[in-house]
């Protein structure tokens, strides 16, 4: 079996070309430099996210965990669990993202980006991040969880140092040990508060949820909100990014867009196909398993590589092209699949619509500053970390 480096890249067309190599040479690779085994064909991927009694999740605990943090909340969340304790959990959480939840949302969520998209154009150039990607998100999931609004301007900096866990370098360390400790403190003492005085928001409906006459324990509450503050707001904000970055690219879609409405999610679906927020999902196999007919021993760390996946020839026709409304299209794997699939794919989908619903029919066209994105560090994440562009109005 063939090793790669997965941090030899150094652009994003390199990237792609390193993926389309494993997928063409060996479909499951060793990783340098931590040794783990990485999946890049779709079949593989697929099986790595959706078969919870091969693969397990609590590989995700072992990576936000590492020896120098000490103990993470997110290690002990709804992702990194295992049936029955996933289902259960799950369960109670399901309620508050499905479609009555979000239909109840979709009317602050427009509102949310029609102000944000206006202050937008109305500066012409703007640093799209900071002015409209980021925000609208990080918003939203405040708003959902009632959480304070002069304490969002803090999630940004939470949410990028929560980021650098698997990849951090001693000198990140301090920084994120603080991080931990202030987000326990902080989400620690809105459960406190709810606790005493229960209100319409998503932490009280938490403290309320019940399955088989089980609650969750503050525990518990806790865990899941160190997971939904940054999932809620990182991987939407990534894929409104990367959403304005194609359609800087490709002017003929900004037209489409703005000729038909009902092309937005056609070209969202494949934003996500092409462009993953979340680039990789990791498993660890509870048995002797054989994926692509390579084995793999009980307890190796396995990556399913989601962008590699997604533009596989063996399942996508041009997979390097960027073509809305194409076959197979919301057949990618951004979302996970199975047990895990994402429980705010319904919201992120609903928030990158409305978006681009508000800031299309303002502009006629979108222009990047610079033809080359600066792109967030690190594996894990995938969009721009700062977006100076033009906007144009229309
Ligand atoms: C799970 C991606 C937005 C909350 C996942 C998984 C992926 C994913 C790939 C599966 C992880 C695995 O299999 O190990 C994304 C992307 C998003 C997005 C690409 C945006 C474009 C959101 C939002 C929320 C959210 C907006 C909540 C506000 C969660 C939660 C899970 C999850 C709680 C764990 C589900 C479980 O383990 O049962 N997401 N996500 N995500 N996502 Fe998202």
């Amino acid at each position: 079996m063939q090793t790669f480096d997965l941090f030899a890249p150094t652009t994003e067309a390199e990237r792609h070309a390193l993926y389309a190599r494993m997928r063409a040479e060996s479909g499951l690779c060793r990783i340098a430099p931590f040794g783990a085994y990485a999946a890049a064909r779709y079949e593989d991927v697929r099986t790595l996210q959706k078969d919870a009694q091969r693969f397990s999740s609590e590989a995700l605990a072992m990576t936000a965990e590492p020896a120098w943090l000490g103990p993470n909340p997110v290690a002990q969340s709804l992702v990194t669990r295992d049936p029955p304790r996933h289902t259960q959990l799950r369960a109670m959480v399901n309620r508050a993202f499905g479609p009555t939840g979000m239909a109840r949302l979709e009317a602050q969520v427009r509102h949310e980006a029609l102000t944000l998209a206006e202050a937008a154009v109305s500066q012409r150039e703007v640093d799209l991040v900071d002015a409209f990607s980021f925000v609208l998100p990080r918003n939203i999931i405040g708003r959902m969880l009632g959480l304070e609004p002069s304490t969002f301007t803090e999630f940004k900096r939470w949410s990028v140092n929560m980021g650098l866990i698997t990849s951090a370098v001693p000198a990140q360390h301090a920084g994120i040990r603080d991080t931990v400790k202030e987000m326990e403190d902080y989400l620690g003492g809105v459960i406190t508060a709810r606790r005493r005085q229960p209100g319409e928001d998503m932490v009280s409906d938490l403290l309320r949820a019940e399955v088989d006459g089980q609650r969750l324990t503050d525990a518990e509450v806790l865990a899941f909100l160190f997971l939904l503050l940054p999932a809620g707001m990182e991987t939407t904000a990534q894929l409104i990014g990367n959403a304005a970055i194609l359609l800087a690219r490709h002017p003929e879609q900004l037209e489409q867009a703005r000729a038909d409405r009902a092309h937005i999610p056609r070209f969202i679906e494949e934003v996500l196909r092409c462009e993953p927020p979340a680039q990789f999902a990791f498993r660890v196999a509870t048995s002797d398993v054989e994926l692509s007919g390579t084995p793999i021993p009980a307890g190796s760390l396995v990556m399913g590589l989601v962008a590699s996946a997604n533009r596989d020839e063996r399942v996508f026709e041009q997979p390097d092209a960027f073509l809305p409304g194409r076959e197979k299209a919301s057949q990618h794997l951004s979302f996970g699949h199975g047990i895990h699939f994402c429980l705010g794919a319904q919201l992120a989908r609903m928030e990158a619509r409305l978006a681009l619903e508000a800031l299309v029919p303002r502009i006629r066209a979108l222009r990047l500053a610079s033809p080359t994105v600066e792109w967030l560090p690190g594996l894990t994440i995938h969009g721009p970390r700062t977006l100076p562009v033009e906007l144009l109005p229309a």
